[in-house]
């Protein structure tokens, strides 16, 4: 009995599923403070420290940016070191570290773990060669809420009422840099303005049009990385029908032989393969206006669908995005982002869209790492270097195809 108990504990402590060890940094959306997620360091000694340093580290640092008692397992830490983020956007088109690099040592001075501040400005491309013949419905893709609602003076995000409209850190090439994939662009027309065609976030005019293209315009150029362009919600200046054939053929002009065309049959069936065969069109405009959609069909894609839950707290969007059905054929993403209510807008309870983002953005990576990750398709969020979401989407399209 006793030997079979011991058999028991030896094939227990054995077939445990190995645990590999994890550390990751994100930049927090209010103060933009580096943040520290460890998981899996299941050899933990009190002791231990987490160094971070401004340069790729060989030793242990002599003299960190910060260092961090580790207090477990694992755990998170917001700690002081802050990121600047940089326009124009000189990070580069490589992927790889940028500004801020981690290590784990333990209390016996060996360095088991390095990560850094990463970039993904080619990942699609880096898996042409295993997984070109899947369509885009069939990959996890990072995208941003409200992309266009940037400032690239960082401090003007915290500014009420500015604070309620601003959901994004990074410009867009930032965006696209750092991974996303799928931009929301609410385009709006101002006649009497000097550009006419603006990005909005409702009725606040954000970017002109021509900046957000024209960045979009460079990355695919540089990269050869595909974008979905999803243009929605017209917020202003399109009660006149003939705006919206304006806007379809102003864009022809401007993105030209960028813009993805199907045959008029395959659209979001269409496979990476068949996209980049074509030596430079990588912009999918997905229009989300069925009529023009139809009007257009064979430069333009059918839109988007957004599950957008409308919620205010954190409980009520986890309650929210594990009860969406994601079983459409066709691009469908999560909008996982707190959206405050008028009421909100007009007292400042919260602090704004940087503060909502700092509570939920580590939960939603949490709550999509541990169980919505497989199952969804398009993932968009405010402020998303302050998620995982990049990491985990790029990790769970390479591990679901097997390979490394
Ligand atoms: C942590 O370990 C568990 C098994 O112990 C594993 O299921 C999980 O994927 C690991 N997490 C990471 C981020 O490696
Ligand atoms: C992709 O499809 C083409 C044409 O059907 C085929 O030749 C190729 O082997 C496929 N690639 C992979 C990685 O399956
Ligand atoms: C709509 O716009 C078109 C073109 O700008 C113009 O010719 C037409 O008169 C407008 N229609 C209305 C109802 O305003």
């Amino acid at each position: 009995m006793v030997v079979f108990l011991y058999v028991i504990a030896f094939l227990v402590h054995f077939v445990k599923p190995q645990s590999t060890p994890y550390l990751s940094l994100t930049v927090s959306a209010k103060w933009n403070n580096i943040e520290i997620t460890y998981r899996n360091f299941s050899n933990y000694s009190p002791g231990d420290i987490i160094f971070l340093t401004d340069h790729d580290p060989v030793g242990i640092p002599s003299s960190p940016l910060e260092e961090y008692r580790v207090e477990g397992e694992q755990g998170y830490k917001r700690t002081h070191v802050h990121y600047s983020y940089s326009y124009p956007t000189i990070v580069g088109m490589t992927s790889g570290c940028h500004k801020i690099w981690a290590l784990y040592v333990t209390s016996v001075g060996e360095i088991i773990y390095k990560t850094c501040l990463k970039n993904y400005p080619t990942w699609m491309n880096d898996m042409l060669p295993n997984l070109g013949n899947l369509s885009l419905r069939s990959f996890i893709i990072p995208g941003t809420h409200d992309s266009g609602s940037y400032r690239e003076n960082q401090a003007m995000k915290n500014m009420y009422p500015l604070n309620y409209y601003i959901t994004q850190d990074d410009n867009i090439l930032g965006q696209l840099i750092h991974g996303a994939r799928y931009l929301d662009i609410r385009p709006a027309y101002y006649e009497d303005s000097k550009d006419k065609w603006y990005v909005n976030h409702d009725f606040v005019i954000q970017q002109p049009l021509t900046v957000v293209m024209d960045q979009v315009i460079q990355f695919v150029k540089e990269t050869k990385e595909v974008v979905i362009f999803g243009l929605k919600e017209f917020p202003v200046g399109f009660s006149n029908f003939s705006r919206h054939t304006q806007l379809v053929e102003f864009m022809e002009s401007y993105f030209g032989d960028y813009i993805v065309r199907s045959n008029g049959f395959s659209y979001w069936s269409m496979t990476l393969n068949e996209i980049v065969s074509h030596p430079k069109a990588r912009i999918i405009l997905a229009y989300d206006k069925e009529s023009i959609f139809y009007e257009y069909r064979l430069m333009l894609f059918p839109g988007v669908f957004q599950h957008w839950g409308n919620k205010r707290t954190w409980p009520a969007l986890e309650a929210y995005l594990r009860k969406v059905q994601r079983s459409s054929i066709f691009p469908n993403s999560d909008m996982a982002e707190l959206t405050p209510s008028a009421w909100d807008v007009l007292t400042n309870p919260h602090g704004g869209l940087s503060q909502m983002a700092d509570d939920v953005n580590l939960r939603l990576s949490n709550l999509y790492e541990n169980e919505l990750l497989r199952e969804a398709n398009i993932i968009s969020v405010d402020f998303i270097r302050g998620t995982r979401i990049v990491e985990l989407a790029v990790k769970a399209n390479e591990k679901r195809f097997n390979i490394q």
